[in-house]
């Protein structure tokens, strides 16, 4: 029988766990809040389990998935090999949205990996999967808990929306904090690599591995390349309508050094507030219903769309990253055919979200 429960974000209710616990140890599967994007959790070391994550997402087998820990020990359980800068970088981020890629032990089944010799690994940042992960005492696989390529679920309802009752219990433990996903780091290879840039920064990461790269796939900016990550070569985070990702800039290496075109009251970016307001009447010309993923400060200029949705204020990267994918599925709610999204500056948590606008404008 499935069902949602509410569930306190602080003090997370035991009957709650022991019932989302009950569920995971006879192998079905749990949706649960992480301080990213909620997951869908199952055993991860029940291979068939596992199988079902991949049915009720869609997601191609090729496409390996997340272990969750809530114990650094568990660890040494599932990873070999593990280098000795795993050591700092679990005191500074950990639990947090950091997933390490690491050579696999035989404990893992080869259906979490896709078959990979590697695995990654995490420890959530929130009360409640850390919770549920203890009292489980195994592992918990989860990608996030939304169908193959929508964008991430940051409320229990995005979940509902996509699964409605074909899992077992949905936990909602209100908006997720950061938004996007976590960062995906390679340890296997040297110097290491960022494969998917996310939660933690880039420029934060670099402050504790100085020599850190990022995965040449990221590289070239259209996020196009084949990646390491199986999941990135597939279209994601994407909506039902066609998103058109219009930049800062047109070259946005060049962002820190724009002075001049300035809107007004100090807002960069009056060449991509003009550039929406052409393509706005292009779209519309052609009859379709046009909406503009919008910052605080630009709202006003595109009066002329059908709908304006803020992300937040261009002066706060992390409320934009907060609202993102809840905005991606409200366009598709409203039902227009294109969405035109400002672009951000790439640096800090803009990194995470102009990959995320970037994938999701690949038709
Ligand atoms: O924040 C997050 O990471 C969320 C929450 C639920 O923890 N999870 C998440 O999982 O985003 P998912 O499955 O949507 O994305 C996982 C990414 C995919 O791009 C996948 O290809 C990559 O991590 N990945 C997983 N296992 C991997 C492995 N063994 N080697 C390389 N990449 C891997
Ligand atoms: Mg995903």
């Amino acid at each position: 029988m499935f069902e949602i429960l509410k569930i306190n974000s602080q003090r997370p209710e035991k009957c709650f766990i022991q019932k989302a616990v009950k569920i995971i140890k006879k192998g079905g599967l749990v949706a649960f809040p992480t301080e990213t994007v909620y997951g869908l959790g199952a055993n991860a070391l029940d291979k068939n389990a596992v199988r079902k994550i991949f049915k009720v997402k869609g997601r191609p087998l090729d496409n390996p998935i997340i272990v969750h820990i809530a114990k650094i020990e568990d660890l040494n359980l599932l990873a070999r090999n593990i280098p000795k800068d795993v050591k700092i970088l679990v005191q500074k981020f950990w639990p947090g949205p950091l997933t390490f890629v690491l050579f696999k032990k035989n404990a893992v089944p080869d259906e979490v990996t896709a078959g990979l010799k590697v695995v990654a690994i995490r420890m959530p940042k929130n009360k409640i999967a850390l919770e549920m992960i203890k009292k489980a005492g195994f592992p918990i696989a989860a990608p996030s808990a939304n169908l193959a390529g929508r964008p991430s679920p940051t409320f229990a309802r995005h979940v509902f929306e996509d699964f409605g009752s074909k899992i077992d219990l949905i936990l909602d433990g209100g908006r997720t904090k950061i938004g996007v996903e976590s960062t995906v780091v390679d340890l296997t290879v040297k110097p290491f690599q960022i494969l998917r840039p996310g939660g933690i920064s880039f420029e934060e990461l670099k402050k504790v591995l100085p020599d850190l790269r990022l995965h040449p796939s990221l590289l070239d900016g259209t996020f196009k390349g084949k990646s390491k990550s199986p999941g990135m070569k597939y279209r994601h985070y994407a909506p039902k309508a066609c998103l058109i990702l219009v930049n800062l800039i047109r070259d946005s290496k060049k962002w820190d050094k724009v002075q001049k075109g300035r809107i007004s009251n100090g807002v960069e970016g009056k060449e991509q507030v003009l550039r929406i307001q052409n393509l706005i009447k292009k779209y519309q010309k052609q009859n379709k219903k046009v909406g503009v993923l919008s910052s605080f400060e630009t709202k006003r200029f595109y009066q002329q769309a059908d709908l304006v949705l803020i992300s937040g204020s261009r002066k706060n990267l992390e409320q934009i990253a907060q609202n993102l994918f809840k905005i991606l599925r409200e366009f598709d709610k409203q039902k227009v055919d294109i969405i035109l999204a400002e672009g951000v500056p790439e640096k800090g948590i803009g990194f995470a979200i102009m990959h995320r606008l970037k994938k999701a404008s690949q038709g």
